[in-house]
């Protein structure tokens, strides 16, 4: 069909479209101005206050305040957190109506990886790849909060990690600026919806503004020293990303950058974020972290504190009581203008418009949709299907996977066999009852009825006891196949979960060398929520599954792929070391001058004499039940260089030669061969999944273009340079099956 004669009409609907959407902003500035212009400056102050609810507090509780319920009517808070359900935020709603003016309260929440239903933790669903599935997954768990009364998520949280001592790796998406700023988007458009207005859209907040994940040491709070050229190319992207998908709100960070705390940092929030990204929502601090300007030695006291955060265009302090306490005193000191003021308590209002929440401040408040909407069987269904994609075959010696139903004994052995609410993670809710979370022992009993599971827990997670370790070798030397469920407890990453050692805990590694050491086939499943360190299981289980934090349908899920109902498809988005000695450790790292061309190298070995140069696993690394050849037949590419804005089309063919049908993410990374400043050996740029039956071929074909090739130069302009360019294709990023050079002219 010939799309062109609809074109006239797509350009009268869009420029409509875009008329409405400007028309429609006016009318709320309009109302904004209106109920701005009835305030006093008390209550202006109180919209830039969040509290806590009285329970469930997620950071150090600041001083009790006799009475917040109190404090709402007189309308000295803007926003709450930790309040979940109708009827508790009806009680907080209700306050909020008593108050002069009658501003309607914003409920947030962490709703990191699911509300009712629990998804994976965030750093497994990246190794799904599918940013599809990532963003169904949020607009999930928004329709559930939705439902029950929030409207406004502390999430994504898009910080880079390439530390896996720090325990909020888990929370992020890995350590790849390209895929991280890809699923940054999605789970803005996921939370976000059709938009802001719509009564299943929650409010994004993407945090933690800026570089938290930089921590040195991977100690949570710590410092940060990177520089500007870091900061924008590595740090900064997945927050761009969020900007322009539309977050509604960001939330700054803990940490100090550079010797600025973020909270107080005007470079970020007002330079970067509000003026060239040009971001039109609001800025909340992170839990207390105004106040903590003063522990930081960067405030003498909280009214200085206040006076630098909102200079520094910080809109909201959380839970610091800075603001409330301070602010109206400075605008009478003539420290902070009244105009300051106004320009966050704008950002805000504007918010609650876009909410409907002047309409109608209970319309996220409905006992019967939060009834209807919660748990649904398709969301369940959802959740394991991201669970199944979360997983990453690490190794699989002689086929051991996927075990056969016929088999009469199978020993189910490990601290985590049994676990059930414990496979959420850190950051879940704890709404859904323990009971409906299926642990790997039964999940397996449910999809091998035939064979007889034989559990033993053999040791603990993290202590030195040897008295489970004969009745699990006695249980082991009785099984067909032994599967091992092992790994961190889930509050062991997450965060103030930071870890110098990062080893498999306890005696669990020895555990499973007395169970292998009986000659069993082993399976080890690895439960955790950081890359942990596992040489000697790495080096001689038979099969080992990592499964991170799988949520709700974490035993469902291990049972499927353990079975092949799923054929497992993860790529790591994260490198794994050998050692915490290697940290930090990333693959898009430059080449030195000095490279290791090999783990032998001697002088030209930028590592170290008593470790291979390698990682245990690289970033991108997956194995599947099945083998893919990329087969250079086909590879064809324009042999003009790129020049202007012309493309070049990359093609080859996969082929799927093995026995099980099954999906491999072909990953697409380029080398900027000679540039100024240096550019990384491989950088991510694309990548695409590619499902096959035993034995299909399908052409796979990249588009390199010049987007590609942008970077920031020594004054931090993004700029292309001409030159000569690798272009790598393979299935991991330290498994290229193909290479090309192309040039770009100009
Ligand atoms: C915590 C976290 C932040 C979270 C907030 C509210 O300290 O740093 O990610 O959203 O407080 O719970």
């Amino acid at each position: 069909m010939n799309y062109k004669r609809f074109a006239p009409v797509l350009l009268v609907l869009s420029v409509l479209a875009l008329y409405n959407s400007a028309k429609a902003q006016d009318l709320i500035d309009k109302k904004v101005d209106s109920v701005l212009s009835k305030m006093t400056l008390a209550e202006k102050v109180g919209q830039m206050n969040q509290y806590n609810g009285d329970w469930e507090a997620t950071g150090p509780v600041t001083k009790a305040v006799g009475d917040k319920l109190g404090e709402i009517k007189q309308g000295r808070v803007g926003a709450v957190l930790n309040i979940m359900g109708s009827a508790h935020t009806k009680m907080f709603q209700d306050a909020a109506m008593q108050s002069r003016l009658k501003i309607p309260l914003l409920f947030g929440q962490d709703v990191i990886h699911g509300y009712r239903i629990t998804f994976p933790i965030p750093l497994a669903e990246a190794c799904s790849w599918d940013i599809d599935a990532i963003e169904r997954a949020e607009r999930i768990a928004a329709t559930e909060a939705s439902a029950s009364g929030i409207n406004w998520t502390f999430s994504p949280m898009v910080d880079i990690a390439r530390d896996p001592r720090w325990g909020r790796v888990m929370e992020g998406a890995g350590e790849d600026p390209y895929l991280g700023s890809l699923i940054a988007a999605a789970r803005v458009h996921g939370f976000q919806g059709r938009g802001l207005g719509n009564i299943d859209a929650i409010m994004a907040c993407a945090k933690h503004f800026a570089a938290y994940g930089a921590a040195i040491g991977g100690r949570d709070y710590n410092s940060v020293d990177i520089s500007m050229h870091t900061l924008w190319e590595v740090y900064l992207p997945p927050f761009k990303a969020a900007a322009e998908a539309g977050a509604a709100t960001f939330m700054n960070s803990f940490n100090d950058l550079n010797g600025t705390p973020a909270t107080g940092n005007s470079y970020l929030q007002r330079e970067v974020l509000k003026k060239i990204w040009n971001f039109k929502g609001f800025v909340v601090s992170d839990w207390g972290s105004i106040g903590e300007m003063i522990p930081h030695g960067y405030a003498k006291d909280n009214y200085q504190a206040a006076e630098i955060a909102v200079k520094a265009g910080n809109d909201m302090d959380m839970e610091s009581r800075s603001y409330i306490d301070n602010l109206e005193k400075l605008v009478n000191d003539g420290k902070v203008s009244v105009a300051l003021l106004d320009e966050s308590v704008r950002r805000i209002l504007r918010k609650k418009f876009e909410m409907g929440l002047f309409d109608d401040p209970y319309r996220y408040i409905n006992p019967a949709r939060e009834k209807s909407m919660l748990n649904r069987p398709q969301s369940q269904e959802e959740a394991k299907s991201m669970a199944q994609k979360s997983i990453v075959l690490l190794k699989n010696n002689n086929q051991l996977l996927p075990l056969s139903k016929e088999l009469k004994t199978v020993a189910l052995i490990g601290p985590l066999g049994k676990a059930k609410k414990e496979q959420k993670g850190f950051w879940s809710l704890d709404i859904e009852p323990n009971e409906d979370i299926p642990s790997v022992f039964e999940s397996l009993q449910k999809a091998a009825p035939k064979t007889q599971f034989v559990y033993q827990y053999g040791c603990n997670i993290d202590d030195q006891s040897h008295a489970g370790f004969a009745a699990a070798v006695e249980a082991a030397k009785k099984a067909d196949v032994v599967v091992m469920a092992m790994g961190e407890a889930p509050d062991m990453t997450g965060e103030a979960k930071s870890k110098a050692n990062i080893h498999l805990p306890g005696v669990q590694e020895e555990l499973i060398k007395a169970i292998v050491e009986t000659g069993k086939p082993v399976v080890v499943l690895l439960m955790a929520g950081r890359p942990m360190i596992f040489n000697w299981t790495a080096d001689n289980a038979n099969a080992i599954l990592y499964t991170w934090w799988l949520g709700s349908q974490g035993g469902n899920a291990i049972a499927d792929v353990i079975y092949g109902a799923y054929n497992p498809s993860g790529k790591l988005p994260i490198t794994f070391p050998r050692t915490e000695g290697q940290i930090p450790i990333y693959y898009n790292h430059l080449n030195t001058g000095r490279p290791a061309a090999s783990d032998k190298d001697v002088f030209y070995k930028s590592a170290y004499i008593d470790l291979p140069n390698s990682p245990r696993y690289a970033f991108g690394f997956g194995l599947s039940y099945t083998s893919f050849d990329y087969i250079d037949d086909g590879v064809f590419y324009s042999t003009t260089p790129i020049k202007d804005n012309e493309t070049l089309k990359i093609s080859f063919t996969l082929k799927n030669t093995g026995k099980y049908a099954g999906e491999e993410t072909v990953q697409l990374y380029i080398r900027d061969l000679v540039s100024q400043p240096l550019r990384p050996v491989k950088e991510l740029k694309d990548f695409k999944k590619v499902f096959l039956q035993p034995g299909e071929s399908r052409q796979v074909t990249f588009t390199i273009s010049r987007d590609m090739l942008y970077f920031y130069n020594d004054n931090l302009q993004y700029v292309t340079q001409p030159g000569d360019f690798q272009v790598m294709i393979g299935s991991a990023s330290d498994d290229i099956r193909l290479k090309r050079t192309f040039e770009l002219t100009n």
